[in-house]
């Protein structure tokens, strides 16, 4: 007989990051029950998240699908802010920039707050999930939880096992994305995971087009969508945010050997240069 399983209990999450997926990540488990911790370095984007929140939540109260005291309860359940001393939970989700000393030096500085009992776990998009943990004290409870935009509604989240991730905190995070109303998906810590990985052709296919023989974007997101995608690759790299996406083309192209099919696009690294990120800053291939 083999024995049970112990699952970790999870009442307290902190989500790390209140950008474009902290901020979903954090709602989502606001609105599932728990008791929710939003930490970012920058206090702006802490009243953006709060703001986004509550006009997201009003929306659900108009719709009908929740009551005014339910917005309130879910909006009580979060508290914002900046000083990481406040980040002490029963699971810690990452999603910050997508740069691996700024995450390695983030769970380096949780671990010490928190205890032999909290499981990390990073949303990378692409980033490998063994090499953010670098520190090998918290190695079998250190997982990828990659949640997708908008987080808030994306039905999947994959759930990344590495060598050391114990078989506890995978059962666990899958029991806890059920929680959140998601569907988990196990998968091995390879570059880009499984969505981004096969996902990557769309948007580099998509910018060949523009760069090399002068289509215009428009166009190919219209047909794209009317042979049934839901979103044109443009309008998603706008929605995933530029930087995010061009980081996330670098890391998997690297991580492969530099494959030619998997070469950034100079488009977008130009638009990352230029500030124009996408729905976040208001600018990308199109205007908000
Ligand atoms: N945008 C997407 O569609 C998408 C989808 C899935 C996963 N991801 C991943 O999620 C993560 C976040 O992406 P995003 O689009 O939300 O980025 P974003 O740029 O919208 O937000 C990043 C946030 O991190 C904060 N931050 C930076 N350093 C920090 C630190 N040391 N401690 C706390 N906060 C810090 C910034 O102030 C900012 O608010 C990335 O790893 C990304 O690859 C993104």
């Amino acid at each position: 007989m083999f024995a049970k399983k112990t699952l970790h209990s999870i009442h307290t999450i902190c989500v790390c990051g209140a950008g474009t997926m902290g901020s979903g990540i954090a709602q989502c488990a606001a609105q599932n029950g728990f008791t929710v911790i939003q930490f970012d370095v920058n206090p702006a984007m802490l009243d953006k998240s709060r703001a986004s929140m509550e006009n997201s939540l009003q929306k659900l109260v108009e719709k009908q699908k929740i009551s005014g005291e339910e917005k309130t309860a879910f909006i009580n359940s979060v508290s914002f802010t900046s000083q990481i001393r406040d980040c002490k939970a029963d699971i810690i989700i990452e999603a910050v920039v997508e740069n691996i000393s700024v995450k390695q030096q983030l769970f380096d500085e949780l671990s010490l707050i928190n205890n032999d009992k909290t499981i990390f776990a990073t949303n990378t998009s692409s980033i490998s999930v063994s090499s953010i943990c670098h520190e090998r004290i918290y190695a079998s409870r250190f997982a990828g939880m990659h949640f997708f935009n908008p987080a808030t509604i994306m039905k999947l989240v994959e759930i990344i096992r590495t060598e050391k991730t114990s078989e506890d905190v995978i059962e666990t995070l899958v029991q806890l994305s059920k929680q959140l109303n998601k569907t988990p998906v196990v998968c091995n810590d390879a570059p880009g995971f499984i969505v981004n990985r096969v996902a990557r052709h769309y948007y580099l296919e998509a910018l060949q087009m523009v760069e090399k023989n002068n289509e215009d974007f428009r166009a190919i997101d219209e047909i794209m969508e009317a042979s049934g995608f839901k979103m044109g690759p443009f309008k998603l790299m706008d929605l995933i945010g530029m930087d995010i996406n061009y980081s996330v083309s670098n890391i998997v192209w690297e991580a492969l050997g530099k494959p030619g099919r998997l070469k950034p696009s100079v488009i977008q690294k130009n638009k990352v240069d230029a500030k124009e990120l996408g729905k976040k800053t208001g600018k990308g291939f199109y205007e908000y």
